[in-house]
């Protein structure tokens, strides 16, 4: 699913960003420029990121 239309960012090149080490929105977008020119992707993105960052976490819990 496309989730910034500016940039042609889709959900799994975000969950691919985390599981490549973004740890940030802030890395997020340097690493993938999404949200970087209206903005309007801001919000799903988050929520994405925030899922993958969560699922990334129970990955590495699983493993301990
Ligand atoms: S839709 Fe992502 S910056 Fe415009």
């Amino acid at each position: 699913m496309y989730v910034c239309l500016c940039h042609g960012i889709t959900d799994k090149q975000i969950r691919k960003a985390v599981q490549g080490g973004c740890g940030s929105m802030c890395d997020l977008r340097c690493k993938t420029s999404v949200g970087n020119q209206c903005g309007k992707c801001n919000k799903t993105a988050k929520k994405i990121f925030q899922q993958a960052i969560e699922q990334d976490t129970s990955v590495i819990a699983t493993f301990k």
